[in-house]
């Protein structure tokens, strides 16, 4: 452990090392059906999409699909890049919106460009490593709420190499981190700004006081001294992906929260589900138990818990108080996407990012009605996980007392065992899972999975190669999809297929080059953010290895790409600077300007000079057109 800089690990590789699995699966060679799946690919037309967005039941003719594809990528695709800036089509213009430690209040004191900011200024700037978002028009202003999802301690503490010394260090990274609520506004010549001060600006941060809500609340297991009721934790922590509501909320998902918690007893006995989610006396380097108790879980062994949910924010109010729906299970949630069954009820598909976890599916029993009651819709429902069969079909399996052998609320806070227990299908690291808002279909970025068919998860299941995660030891990542029974997201029954399956069609061999629809020009790994836009393109954001070397060579930086569902074309839009990786993607009102968010970049972004900022940017056409 010594001679392994922490700093360096990626959440995974550091879990791992806390919880090495024994090596027990079979080392199965790839399964013929996913040998002849990636020749389906090449006929994506053959259900699903192309049907559901045609409307006929019929297939497309590759002509009609090549000439519908063409007409709607409004943008020459552009080549890889291995510089430290951001590149964009001929015709587009990109610049920061925000950075982290830029002012949302007036009374922020400057960001240093080499030290950054102390924990009072904390409170008062745009956090660091932006990742989901969600752009709201509300009476007039634009608001976005965007996460910050974790700290770079070496960039945020340079003085100690990235090491807690004091409670001030550590209240400063709590509040560098959770939510950011922002009015915007055009500037112009283009591009957008922060309305400094305004009303709607708003910090969410490890310490912000929130409330339980759902099944689960309540229960002793969320019990801790300084709440006896369990119904008011404080703080979201590791707020990855996201996802809007139709009624105007905010969906933020809390993912890595485990790495936040450690012992200052090293000898303390960990309750037995701590193991299944990766806490550990350790920690990751933040050392928040060192200098406060709530994070020493010697202390407040309940206290790991109290995180890892979905939590609901209202981005018009902000005195609103959080909601952490219990109904939507525990794990280490990426993001939410949420869609309306025909008769108005709500489902909500999440993923679980962990190598060898799972898909899942709320389903509520209410149903939404615009202008109506909405508190409950998240609060009243049934949880489900996936099952992919390898012929092409799948079910989503209800998370029961009878299917798992748990209690309601166990089911709820020990989420990963419930699955297990159902018998889900082990996926290569769920990721972003959107809807499709022109056809009845839902997509899951899966990113990659080193461990499939060399190993189980962390709860001792099988990883063997199965159909929608065909390759062992995959480096590269692919992104599946399903279509639910009878056009209706509320059903159990669904048909799948890969979108895609990412891979070097120049330096790998056998299913590893990817599918019929990568190329040399567009190739990449590691899918990771998705977000439909609203004439039903797929925008695919990838958080991969940038070293362009290897098998991954000709892959250049991180990336951002545009997907035609119907034909499978995928064509490259945006690449990021080097170290970064590309995440979350919004919209203006007038959908004039799209807003990325750059991911802990290398070097000295966007400034050429200090600390690398995280950076959420605002990209659009010269010409003034749509971009989305
Ligand atoms: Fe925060 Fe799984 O990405
Ligand atoms: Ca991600
Ligand atoms: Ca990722």
């Amino acid at each position: 452990m010594k001679d392994i800089d922490k700093n360096k690990l990626s959440a995974d590789d550091w879990d791992e090392l806390n919880n090495p699995r024994p090596q027990g699966c079979e080392f199965d060679r790839v399964v013929e059906e996913a040998i002849s799946r990636r020749g389906f690919m090449g006929g994506v037309l053959a259900f699903g999409s192309g049907a559901a967005v045609m409307g006929t039941g019929t297939l497309l003719s590759t002509t009609s699909a090549e000439a519908q594809a063409r007409s709607r990528f409004a943008f020459t695709p552009i080549p890889i890049h291995t510089d430290a800036t951001v590149h964009v089509p001929d015709g587009y213009r990109w610049a920061p919106v925000v950075r982290w430690g830029d002012p949302l209040f007036s009374n922020a004191a400057e960001f240093d460009p080499e030290k950054g900011h102390d924990a009072e200024t904390a409170q008062y700037v745009f956090g660091e490593n932006t990742d989901g978002m969600w752009l709201y028009s509300i009476d007039g202003h634009e608001v976005i709420a965007v996460n910050s999802e974790y700290a770079n301690r070496e960039i945020n503490l340079p003085a100690s190499g990235g090491v807690p010394q004091n409670a001030d260090d550590v209240l400063m990274l709590q509040r560098i981190q959770g939510v950011t609520v922002m009015e915007v506004a055009p500037k112009s010549g283009g591009g957008y700004e922060v309305v400094v001060d305004s009303p709607f600006n708003r910090r969410i941060d490890h310490n912000t006081p929130m409330r339980f809500a759902g099944p689960a609340a309540g229960h002793d297991l969320l019990k801790t001294d300084a709440d006896p009721e369990g119904m008011n934790p404080l703080g979201t922590i590791n707020n990855c992906g996201s996802g809007p509501t139709p009624w105007g909320t905010y969906l933020t998902c809390e993912e890595n929260f485990n790495g936040y918690f450690g012992a200052t007893d090293a000898g303390t006995e960990l309750p037995e589900d701590y193991a299944r989610y990766g806490i550990v006396a350790e920690g990751w380097g933040y050392d928040y138990h060192r200098f406060d108790d709530r994070f020493d879980f010697a202390k407040n062994p309940a206290e790991p818990r109290r995180q890892g949910w979905v939590t609901e924010i209202d981005p018009s109010d902000p005195n609103s108080t959080p909601v952490k729906r219990t109904a939507l299970g525990r794990i280490k949630h990426e993001n939410a996407a949420v869609a309306l069954a025909p008769d108005g009820r709500v489902v909500v598909y999440m993923g679980d990012d962990e190598r060898g976890e799972y898909l899942y599916k709320y389903l509520s029993n209410g149903v939404y009605s615009p202008g109506g009651p909405t508190d409950h819709l998240l609060d009243d429902g049934q949880l489900f996980v996936a099952r992919f069969h390898a012929d092409g079909t799948g079910e989503w399996l209800p998370l029961t007392p009878e299917t798992t052998g748990m209690g309601e609320a166990e089911i709820l806070i020990f989420t990963r065992m419930a699955a297990s227990a159902a018998g889900g299908t082990t996926m290569d690291r769920p990721e972003w899972v959107q809807v499709n808002p022109i056809a009845v279909e839902g997509y899951a970025s899966l990113t990659n999975n080193k461990n499939r068919g060399v190993k189980p998860n962390a709860g001792g299941d099988d990883t063997s190669v199965n159909g929608p995660n065909p390759r062992e030891a995959n480096n590269y990542g692919q992104i599946v999809r399903w279509f639910p029974a009878n056009d209706d997201h509320a059903t159990a029954a669904f048909r799948w297929d890969l979108y895609v399956m990412a891979g070097n069609p120049v330096v790998a061999e056998g299913a590893y080059k990817g599918s019929a629809n990568v190329n040399e020009g567009n190739m990449f790994n590691s899918p990771d953010g998705m977000m439909f836009d609203s004439a039903g393109l797929i925008w695919i954001q990838t958080d991969g290895d940038d070293s362009n070397e290897g098998e991954f060579e000709g892959m250049g930086n991180n990336q951002m790409l545009a997907g035609d569902p119907v034909s499978g074309r995928i064509e490259r839009f945006l690449t990021g600077p080097t170290g970064a990786e590309v995440t979350g993607l919004c919209w203006s009102v007038d959908r004039k300007t799209m807003f990325v968010g750059i991911q802990h970049p290398g070097g000295s972004f966007p400034d050429g000079e200090g600390l690398p900022r995280s950076t959420l940017i605002a990209v659009w056409r010269e010409d003034g057109g749509l971009v989305g």
